[in-house]
């Protein structure tokens, strides 16, 4: 039985392609169930999105306050066989005109990555076609290409998400080399506790953006963590913690404080860092094409900083639409596209891999 609380999106872009163009030769079935969104796309050559359905799950998982991981992997049993229907069916396709089939092997939670790649690699046997694993990071950086055609290796991406925050220098398709990492959470996991710190619920990142449009940015001054001798690296446990003393002294006092000056001045703090250690990366490194990428790449005030940046540098700023930033199968079949071009395959012992390093 269909669960009433999740629905099915088909998150299709307008990227100016034609008819014929949509055709493509190489067509990729791809599937996504990394975390809390099942989703099944049909992709040709790469760049040309037939079908992007998304089953997400945060109408479930709101009322925990965060994802519950076996829950998680139980919907995704749930939503995996009429997900990946759905998007044969919009993209008017079966499953003989998939030449390949692309799935998440992880990083992400083990249960959710299973039921992914489980259907991946039952489709795969039985029709007999060929499997490709993909690294969900190299997926959000490849959602960039699906609406810019001019986007090419080698470019800087910042990519920020729930789970990561890196500066990553694209040397080829599928080829990384990672300049900046986080030492402890994740951009968008920052954005999420600070929202429960301040009662916006789960999840964070939209609330806050939405919230800090009517605050003060230099309200307070809240820390930008800096790592020594280590000038592309990120650390937010700083500013969280700072964000949650300010919280506790005024609740002490029994005083209420501004949650929309808090939620602008933690949100500036974070923007100053990811922009400031992307433009210098860019520069050292002799790049004039950024892309930004990951679920925190639809943050308004982010894609601001990050424009007003690179015009004052005369570099390019590429992201992808709000839709294609956060978790789809879309950007999995184009990053599995390059992938299998280039020969990767891999076959039915493929297994998920939670902790799936990056470098
Ligand atoms: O890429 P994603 O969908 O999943 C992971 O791979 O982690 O990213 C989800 C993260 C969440 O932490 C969410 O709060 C954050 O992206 N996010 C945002 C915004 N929209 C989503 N963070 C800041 N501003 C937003 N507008
Ligand atoms: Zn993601």
């Amino acid at each position: 039985m269909k669960d009433e609380n999740i629905s099915f999106v088909n998150a299709v872009v307008d990227n100016g392609n034609d008819e014929e163009k949509k055709k493509g030769k190489v067509c990729i079935l791809a599937v996504e169930s990394s975390c809390d969104e099942t989703s099944a796309a049909v992709v040709s050559d790469g760049r040309n999105v037939l079908s992007n359905i998304i089953a997400s799950q945060i109408a479930i998982h709101k009322e925990y306050g965060g994802v519950v991981p076996e829950i998680a992997s139980r919907k995704h049993i749930e939503c995996i066989n009429p997900v990946i229907e759905a998007a044969l069916e919009e993209a008017n396709v079966t499953l003989d005109d998939i030449d390949a089939i692309c799935v998440t092997y992880g990083p992400g939670l083990i249960g959710s990555l299973l039921v992914g790649v489980g259907a991946a690699k039952a489709i795969a046997y039985a029709k007999k076609k060929p499997i490709v694993g993909v690294h969900h990071i190299g997926g959000h950086i490849s959602a960039n290409y699906i609406e810019h055609d001019n986007l090419k290796p080698p470019f800087m991406c910042l990519v920020v998400s729930g789970g990561h925050t890196n500066i990553v220098e694209v040397k080829d398709y599928g080829v990384y080399n990672i300049i900046g990492r986080t030492r402890d959470d994740a951009v968008g996991e920052a954005f999420d506790k600070v929202a429960r710190t301040i009662g916006l619920g789960y999840p964070g990142g939209p609330k806050i953006d939405k919230l800090a449009k009517e605050g003060n940015s230099e309200a307070i001054i809240f820390p930008r963590g800096t790592i020594e001798g280590a000038p592309y690296d990120f650390s937010f446990s700083g500013v969280k913690s700072a964000v949650l003393n300010y919280v506790n002294s005024y609740n002490m006092k029994k005083e209420s404080f501004s949650q929309a000056d808090v939620a602008a001045s933690f949100q500036a703090a974070v923007i100053d860092v990811l922009v400031s250690r992307t433009i210098k990366a860019a520069k050292e490194y002799g790049y004039k094409q950024i892309a930004v990428s990951g679920g925190v790449a639809c943050n308004s005030a982010l894609r601001k900083a990050l424009k007003d940046q690179c015009d004052a540098c005369g570099f390019e700023l590429f992201y992808p639409s709000p839709v294609l930033c956060t978790d789809n199968a879309a950007m999995i079949g184009a990053a599995g596209y390059y992938e299998y071009m280039r020969g990767v395959r891999h076959g039915l012992d493929l297994n998920a891999v939670a902790n799936l390093t990056f470098e």
